[in-house]
């Protein structure tokens, strides 16, 4: 058996920035990294594709276990997983208990024995710090206001060419978080012991000092 490896568990709303903060922590650290809400993209997709309705439980729950995890990299690699419509079935899939459930010993066993052998693994989501890992070595609650949020998501869509007004981003970010935060299974909320990370006026440098220096702090790493 190897080591215990090292768990960071990064939790936070859409667009709080703690994807990229995610993936730049575990360059930083030589840690794997697993975006956790691509698993509820790769259910959400899943269900679209087989022409179904992402809000019927038992259609969303079948497509949860029907992921394998030899199979899962693979599916998360898909860059269709990004697509807004995506984005918005993966929140109705994420309200099922069972679904949730399925997705559970992947996202565990990941954070048990990293992928390539790596000494430790930053998982990020919505429930890492509080469900999944709530032994994690250290915890993120990286948030940012809704204002601040939408803004950059509206950048980002801007640099893709999608054409879209700040007053929609914003209402579509409010019906996000309301869905994440309300839902009775593992709402959107940072564990007790979480460091709150308010990334509203950091840009990405800022934010990954920040982190760094809480996550040396916490657990010894330099
Ligand atoms: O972070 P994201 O936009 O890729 O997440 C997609 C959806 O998945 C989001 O609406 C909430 C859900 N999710 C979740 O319920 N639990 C997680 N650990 C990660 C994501």
């Amino acid at each position: 058996a190897r080591p215990t490896a090292m768990v960071i568990a990064i939790d936070g709303p859409a667009a709080s920035g703690k994807g990229t903060l995610s993936r730049r922590l575990a360059d930083r650290l030589h840690f794997a990294h697993l975006d956790t809400g691509s698993l509820y993209r790769a259910v959400g997709l899943a269900v679209l594709r087989a022409g179904g309705n992402p809000s019927d439980a038992a259609q969303a729950t079948e497509a949860a276990y029907a992921l394998h995890p030899e199979t899962t990299p693979l599916v998360l690699a898909d860059p269709a997983l990004r697509a807004d419509e995506v984005a918005s079935a993966a929140s109705q899939v994420a309200i099922v208990p069972a679904v949730r459930e399925a997705l559970l010993a992947f996202q565990r066993d990941f954070a048990a024995y990293p992928p390539g052998n790596a000494r430790g693994a930053v998982l990020d989501g919505r429930d890492i710090g509080t469900i999944v890992c709530p032994d994690a070595d250290a915890k993120l609650f990286v948030t940012a206001s809704v204002e601040a949020r939408a803004e950059r998501r509206l950048k980002e869509l801007r640099e893709r060419g999608v054409p879209v007004i700040y007053a929609a981003v914003l209402e579509d970010m409010r019906e996000r978080d309301a869905r994440d935060s309300q839902r009775a299974v593992a709402p959107l909320k940072p564990a007790a012991d979480a460091f709150l990370l308010d990334t509203s006026s950091m840009n990405a440098d800022q934010a990954l000092d920040a982190a760094i220096s809480f996550i040396c702090s916490k657990t010894g790493l330099s």
